[in-house]
């Protein structure tokens, strides 16, 4: 469940508790086939860096080239497991965690080099307000790296469409049928590489769902 004010920087309820405990070994399966993207995503990771949605840093071992991240995660229980994650980094300093949210990022306009966004534009109650704040805090030279699931075609999108509400509620208000891809190219951002996904996302019980990866810049 969402807060009832959406920019409200942390949420914390029942159903986000338990999602947070499950996470990991929700993901692990997927996770595996996801590493390899995560790692060539990283080579365009530098600089100062923002990355939204952290979770329970599935992205945190793959920060070598950045000075600075600033990780906004505004779940409570996620942001627990990020802190303890963190604080045993080989490279902790370079980490903080910040209030926050995907809409509103506590940090000056274009100060930001590289903003990482993996399996994040799905759950933002408002991903264009998401995708102008993202433009607003990069450089003009910065870059999006993005990793995303988002709607298929035929018989796939009719489910995605069906279990959506269910997700919304219990899994930290992802949409699954959202078509990210297309609301990158209405904000005006524009992919320069794309890294191709082999298995889309693939949870434990679930089907696969497409996922799009890449690099893209504001125009
Ligand atoms: C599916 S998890 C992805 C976690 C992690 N990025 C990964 O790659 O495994 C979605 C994350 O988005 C976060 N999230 C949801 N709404 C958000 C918002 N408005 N701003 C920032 N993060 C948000 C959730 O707390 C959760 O950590």
């Amino acid at each position: 469940m969402q807060p009832k004010n959406p920019l409200d920087p942390i949420v914390e309820d029942r159903n986000s508790k338990r999602f947070a405990r499950i996470y990991d070994s929700m993901n692990e399966r997927s996770e595996r086939k996801l590493r390899g993207v995560r790692s060539a995503l990283f080579q365009h990771v530098a600089g100062n860096v923002v990355e939204l949605g952290p979770g329970t840093g599935a992205n945190l071992r793959y920060y070598e080239a950045a000075e600075r991240v600033t990780l906004v995660e505004p779940y409570r229980a996620m942001r627990k497991i990020l802190a303890d994650r963190v604080e045993s980094a080989h490279n902790s300093d370079v980490f903080s965690i910040v209030d926050g949210r995907a809409e509103c990022v506590p940090v000056d306009s274009q100060s930001i080099d590289t903003v990482v966004s993996t399996l994040v534009l799905c759950s933002v109650p408002d991903v264009d307000r998401t995708l102008a704040e993202i433009r607003r805090i990069l450089k003009p030279t910065g870059v999006l790296v993005f990793l995303e699931h988002h709607v298929g075609t035929g018989p796939r999108s009719t489910l995605q469409h069906v279990l959506t509400p269910f997700m919304k509620k219990y899994a930290a208000n992802c949409h699954l049928d959202r078509n990210t891809p297309r609301a990158l190219s209405r904000s005006g951002f524009s992919v320069q590489t794309t890294i191709t996904v082999p298995n889309g996302l693939s949870l434990r019980v679930s089907p696969t769902w497409p996922m799009a990866a890449g690099i893209a810049t504001p125009s």
